[in-house]
């Protein structure tokens, strides 16, 4: 007979209410305390971050980067190994997606041209941003019920946009990945705009490139390449146009590049071939990065066999020993795909602790679908593989040369396999409890009225206030589900349905689908994580822009699967549309027992991240940019800054890492 399902968990929290204040409001009962801040030193003699832009910008390899992002709490037993159920020592290895310029330097933005020579150049500034983007890994403990990271601990560790790496998998050493830094396409440096992670059962760190196609330069006038029909539609498709990342094409403090240098892909001065120049740049990111945090000096290897396009996060499916080890992605984009990796070799349980060479054997050969959800519930994985589902050299839209090129551009692929165009695929989550895979689609301006599918139902005018610009598409987001058919994750079919759909609160009944009230009304849900110690709570992350003038960013707790499922109804057209899939969707209202709102973030942030001590007894939160829309004119002007959070007053403000417990010492949200 099939175990006993585990009982049914039950919120025991005071929802939080929506607010605008520059502060994190947790439930009465709970601490927040602020742990790890954009510029605190993770070396002996770094000193304290002055936190007005004039650090001096060598130190910033051995800072806290910007922009905290996804995280993984790492437990470690006392003989420095990784231990999951560790609940008061471990390593929190977190992304740095991306840069608040205006805060970061003394004068404020980088305007090419200006400021004041005296304490700023241009080559500090791009020095800077190359070191805050990135990844940290950092030595955190409990002492009494206070936690702190180990400032001189010798796990500290960053990964940056200068740190070499190494490619393995079917891409790699190939002629599409060889650039002037490896001439056989071994090698590349760096790993930029890292938004959600993942983690393998051997203990090491996934981090995943999301936006880093707005990093490269591309005018098209100047590139004198001759490119390939295919390779130019690649540009397109991933979004390498215009003059990338300010700076950072045309002026660099790392003397081992030219002045055009690896961020630009245009301009060919004289040399012949692609281990000349960076024609090939745009190629070396994309990727899941494996990082092993208990090694601190093992170079990190961008894991090809995933794929190449604009990696949210890979989660890890459910792990058995004798089966095939699955990861679920998203490709976080308007109108872009979700995938899986599913591995060729079995899990193994004597690779715990394997590190990379753990990743080269499960990571680097197996087989990767992109999903097809069909109007019936039911879906189809479609193996990504050149000489299946269209994807050959004889395609007539793009000729698929061999497997390198189908990882390189998967996204061109997963177009010719004919799959499901998506309302931007963040993160997806695995309930511990079934095994069901979730699936945040935050929002999706661009979905028109009529263009609606089942799995993507809804376009509509959501007003965002009196000031603001009505809007057309699903400016709120929903919350997917699937399950992989018979539970087994090399499965090429699956089911699905709907779990929650965003909306504020006081919206019409024909947007509010899921009767959100007050206590949980949400827009834009992003980050989405299982909590393991308590086996299937659910925490939900926004990051939103169409419900920010009533509330800041926010932390929701669920149970999908146990509370709030209940009662399916049919959703009707909600703009009018004529979609005939639409009206037959079934969605669900959760109720307040079912999804509760946990913690408000300060202002103009977003909610992203999210870890928990092997016990369950602290809660990790990452705090990303609060202040960010702050006009650059406000920079000389600290009163006019758009937040303060954490330090208040009039200092510059600072993503961080936040830390929660609960002030009786119990399980965080039960
Ligand atoms: Fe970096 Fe899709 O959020
Ligand atoms: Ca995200
Ligand atoms: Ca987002
Ligand atoms: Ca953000």
């Amino acid at each position: 007979a099939p175990a006993p399902a585990p009982a049914a968990l039950k919120l025991n929290f005071t929802a939080v209410p929506k607010s605008l204040d520059d502060v994190v409001s947790v439930p009465a009962g709970y601490t927040a305390s602020v742990l790890y801040r954009l510029g605190d030193p993770i070396a002996a003699g770094v000193p304290a971050y002055l936190n007005d832009g004039t650090d001096a910008p060598a130190t910033y390899d051995k800072r806290a980067g910007d922009h905290h992002d996804g995280m993984t709490f790492f437990g470690i037993n006392a003989s420095n190994k990784w231990e999951p159920a560790a609940a008061a020592r471990g390593l929190l290895a977190m992304n740095h997606e991306a840069i608040t310029p205006l805060f970061l330097h003394p004068a404020g933005q980088t305007i090419v041209g200006t400021g004041n020579a005296a304490v700023r150049s241009v080559a500090d500034e791009v020095q800077r941003e190359f070191f805050l983007h990135g990844v940290s890994v950092i030595e955190v403990s409990k002492s009494g019920s206070a936690w702190s990271y180990k400032q001189d601990s010798n796990f500290n560790r960053r990964v940056h946009t200068l740190t070499e790496m190494q490619f393995s998998g079917p891409a790699a050493q190939t002629d599409y990945l060889k650039t002037k830094y490896s001439s056989d396409g071994s090698k590349t440096r760096g790993t930029l705009n890292n938004c959600a992670n993942g983690t393998t059962p051997w203990g090491t760190y996934l981090t995943c490139e999301e936006n880093w196609a707005g990093y490269f330069r591309r005018i098209v006038a100047s590139d004198n390449l001759n490119r390939s029909t295919k390779e130019i539609a690649a540009f397109g498709r991933y979004g390498v146009a215009g003059t990338g990342r300010e700076l950072w094409a045309t002026v660099t403090p790392d003397t081992s590049d030219n002045l055009y240098g690896r961020w630009n892909t245009e301009v060919i001065t004289g040399a012949a071939t692609a281990a000349d120049d960076y024609r090939n740049g745009a190629n070396t990111y994309g990727w899941v990065v494996e990082i092993d945090p208990f090694t601190p000096g093992s170079m990190p290897k961008k894991r090809t066999a995933l794929g190449r396009f604009g990696h949210e996060g890979a989660c890890l499916g459910p792990v058995v020993v004798g089966k095939p080890l699955v990861w679920y992605m998203g490709d976080d984009s308007q109108n872009e795909y979700v995938y899986k990796f599913v591995s060729t070799k079995a899990w193994d349980a004597a690779d715990v602790n394997g590190g990379i060479a753990a990743g080269d054997k499960y990571m680097d050969d197996g087989k990767l679908y992109v999903a097809k959800f069909n109007a019936d519930g039911t879906g189809n994985w479609l193996e990504l593989k050149l000489g299946v589902n269209g994807i050959t050299a004889a395609n007539p839209a793009y000729a698929f040369a061999d497997a390198a090129d189908v990882l390189i551009n998967v996204r061109l692929a997963a177009d010719v396999a004919g799959a499901t165009k998506m309302d931007r695929p963040e993160w997806t989550a695995v309930n511990p409890r079934n095994g069901e895979v979730y699936l945040t689609l935050t929002n999706n301006t661009a979905r028109p009225v009529g263009g609606t599918d089942a799995a993507n139902p809804r376009s509509y005018n959501d007003p965002k206030g009196a000031a603001q610009t009505a809007q057309k598409g699903n400016p709120n987001g929903h919350v997917i589900r699937f399950a992989d058919t018979n539970g087994d994750p090399a499965a090429v079919t699956f089911k699905w349905d709907v779990y929650l759909f965003g909306a504020r609160s006081t919206a019409a009944a024909d947007v509010n689908l899921s009767k959100l009230v007050a206590d949980n009304d949400f827009s834009s849900p992003d980050g989405m994580w299982f909590s393991h110690a308590t086996a299937g709570l659910l925490w939900l992350e926004t990051d939103d822009s169409k419900y920010t003038d009533v509330t800041n960013c926010m932390l929701l707790a669920a149970l999908p699967g146990q509370v709030g499922d209940g009662a399916a109804r049919t959703i009707t057209n909600v703009d009018g549309a004529t979609s005939a899939t639409q009206a037959t969707f079934v969605g669900k209202a959760p109720g307040t027992e079912g999804l509760r709102r946990f913690l408000v973030g300060p202002k103009d942030c977003e909610i992203t991240g999210i870890a928990e001590s092997g016990d369950g007894r602290a809660l990790f939160v990452n705090i990303q940019h609060p202040g960010e829309t702050t006009p650059a004119a406000n920079i000389s002007d600290p009163t006019k800054f758009g937040s303060h959070w954490p330090e208040g007053g009039t200092a510059r403000p600072r993503s961080a890492t936040v830390v929660i417990t609960r002030n009786d010492g119990g399980l965080i949200g039960l």
